[in-house]
């Protein structure tokens, strides 16, 4: 399937690559956006840009804009726009994007979709972004946020009741103490769906409306989520 995906390219030294171009996970907290974009980087090589982690990052860091996006994270709401696309203008920059890029958690708003937009159409050489949506049921989604642990170090992501470690609370591939996250509570949880339904909900709509999107249950085992995700890019790119 790999090589339907998209445009190959060859590198200084002679090997062929995949460049699967510019990929939006879309979808409710809890749908398995970070969990799907792991193993697209996986499978392609390219990185995961997760404004919710870069925001993290930021907060546990103290810089200005982790400063700024604190009181907000925590209480589920949206980072002001013009930040988190300054933010991801930067990121954008970097040389491990030049294949594509999964972004997980952005757009979120009909602003920063429009933005995006703008963004890529400035570069002649970027592939069309592409967008997959992901759906899964409020009740799992409460069960998937309240379970949800990962791995400091590594970043990989479990789930007491759904995806356990195999030593309680460690991670499987080093070892380190899992932790939660401080917006994982079920009041925290309803409010981000509630900024979800009122405005991400409608970034879904625009990305439909443009066609090169496709929606997938996430309502599945991962590896099979994994295959759907990865033969609607394959759709996609075609
Ligand atoms: P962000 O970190 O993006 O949070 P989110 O959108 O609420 O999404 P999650 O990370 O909670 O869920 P996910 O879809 O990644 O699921 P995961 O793979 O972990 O954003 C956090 C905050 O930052 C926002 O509230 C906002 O304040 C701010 N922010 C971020 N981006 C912003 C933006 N663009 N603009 C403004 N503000 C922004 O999986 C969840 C759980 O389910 C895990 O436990 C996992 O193990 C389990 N799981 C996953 N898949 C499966 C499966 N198939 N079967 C069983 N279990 C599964
Ligand atoms: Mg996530």
């Amino acid at each position: 399937m790999t090589a339907a995906v998209a445009e190959t390219r060859v590198d200084s030294k002679g090997t062929r690559k995949v460049s699967p171009g510019p990929i939006l996970l879309l979808g409710a907290p809890g749908v398995g956006k970070g969990t799907q974009a792991k193993e697209l980087m996986a499978k392609w090589g390219i990185p995961q840009i997760s404004t919710g982690d870069l925001l993290r990052y930021n907060r546990d860091h103290g810089t200005s804009l982790g400063r700024q996006a604190k009181e907000i994270m925590a209480a589920g709401k949206l980072v002001p726009d013009d930040l988190v696309n300054q933010m991801v203008a930067e990121r954008l920059k970097q040389a491990d994007t030049v294949a594509g890029y999964v972004l997980d958690g952005f757009p979120r708003t009909l602003n920063q979709a429009e933005w995006l937009d703008r963004h890529l159409a400035a570069d002649p050489k970027a592939l069309p972004v592409i967008a997959v949506s992901i759906q899964v049921g409020y009740t799992q989604l409460l069960r998937r946020i309240t379970g949800r642990r990962s791995c400091p170090v590594c970043g990989t992501i479990y789930n007491i009741y759904l995806q356990p470690p195999k030593v309680d609370e460690k991670c499987d591939l080093d070892g380190t103490p899992l932790v939660r996250r401080s917006d994982d509570t079920e009041e925290v949880f309803r409010e981000r769906m509630r900024t979800y339904e009122t405005q991400t909900a409608p970034v879904v709509d625009h990305y439909r409306a443009l066609g090169r999107f496709e929606e997938v249950n996430g309502d599945q085992p991962v590896e099979q989520v994994a295959a759907d995700v990865m033969a609607a890019v394959a759709r996609l790119r075609s």
